[in-house]
């Protein structure tokens, strides 16, 4: 029986569970109904009373050496658990005041939809990984054009087909390739420039594109868009200025300026004392652009706009650096969805 104990002893001694199982098989094969510990008791009572004492002895010490090597793999697996987090506690209070906001240029970009909606606009969104086609040659950019510069695009190196669009004109020609006029769309979204980075540029920025085709659309017609636009946007009191301009994709071109919204056209340090502040480019759709997604200029003409979405949202909300937009910092994004009405 001592040479037994022995043994158990060792093999207690060298035990260590992997998994709760192994952990629960030990303490079954030492403290359990069937296990050693009780074998050993009963086969005590027949041990000599001259070595009866010296064998109490042993024996509690080998039960004692059972139960504290059990006692601590169970502690062992239990730490592991709590720190897996199986022991969140459910009960404590939870901050529920923290709300989420929508990002400024969202906020804008959702009004500039809504403002072209009332009038007709529906909105489509193409690709924002483009071939030449569609973000260049279809927009009548003549091979040697200066926008097609690896300064300004993001060409793939492999391919130099496949850029990431520098503009959303490209969506014009995704949707004039397939649908027949009347169109009447807007089309916003993400474009890419490899420019420096800045408080006025950034490498990409966001865009919204207007297409308007259809039998005998006229300059007017433009005209008297944009400056609906500009009314809704800023103020009823706003003015714009057309400057003829030049766009491969429209003939005639313009730059559309509206009066400062600042200081209302009387001139200030915004506005470079001009009164007038720059807000998007426009013109009527080149037939040369129609034809190359078949459509037929003879029958049809179309004027076409393009804005950046950040431009607007500084003149709106007064930022001054546009790389506030993509530095994730709540407490500036936060500061607009209750600014705005
Ligand atoms: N695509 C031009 C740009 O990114 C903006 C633009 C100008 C779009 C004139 C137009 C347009 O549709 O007619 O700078």
């Amino acid at each position: 029986m001592r040479e037994q104990i022995k043994q158990y002893l060792a093999e207690i001694d060298a035990f260590s569970a992997k998994t709760k199982d192994e952990l629960e098989q030990f303490r079954i094969r030492f403290s359990g109904k069937k296990g050693v510990l009780n074998d050993l008791f009963a086969e005590f009572k027949n041990v000599a009373a001259e070595e009866r004492k010296e064998m109490g002895v042993l024996l509690n010490d080998l039960k004692n050496k059972a139960q504290q090597k059990i006692d601590a793999l169970r502690e062992n697996f239990e730490a592991e658990e709590s720190a897996k987090g199986d022991d969140l506690d459910l009960s404590l209070p939870v901050n529920f005041d923290f709300q989420g906001s929508r990002h400024p240029l969202m906020i804008i970009r959702n009004r500039m939809i809504e403002i072209f909606s009332r009038i007709g606009f529906t909105v489509a969104e193409g690709p924002e990984i483009e071939d030449d086609w569609h973000n260049f040659s279809a927009l009548n950019f003549a091979p040697e054009h200066p926008a097609r510069d690896m300064q300004d695009t993001f060409f793939i190196e492999e391919n130099p087909d496949i850029i990431l669009r520098t503009h959303t004109s490209s969506v014009q020609v995704r949707v004039m390739e397939k649908t027949s006029p009347p169109i009447r769309m807007i089309f916003p979204g993400r474009v890419y420039r490899n420019e420096a980075i800045s408080a006025r540029a950034h490498c990409f920025f966001h865009q919204i594109e207007g297409l308007y085709v259809d039998k005998n659309v006229s300059f007017a017609d433009l005209r008297q868009t944009m400056l609906y636009f500009a009314k809704e946007m800023f103020s009823a009191d706003t003015r714009i200025r057309l400057r003829p301009s030049y766009f491969p994709f429209t003939e005639p071109s313009a730059e559309m300026d509206i009066s400062c919204n600042l200081c209302g056209g009387k001139g200030c340090s915004f506005c470079k004392y001009t009164g007038w502040v720059e807000i998007l480019g426009c013109g009527m759709v080149n037939p040369n652009v129609l034809k190359n997604c078949g459509i037929d200029p003879e029958v049809y003409s179309g004027f076409a706009f393009g804005m950046g979405v950040e431009r607007i949202t500084n003149l709106v909300f007064n930022v001054k650096d546009l790389r506030m937009f993509s530095e994730n910092d709540v407490r500036f994004l936060q500061q607009f969805e209750s600014a705005w009405q």
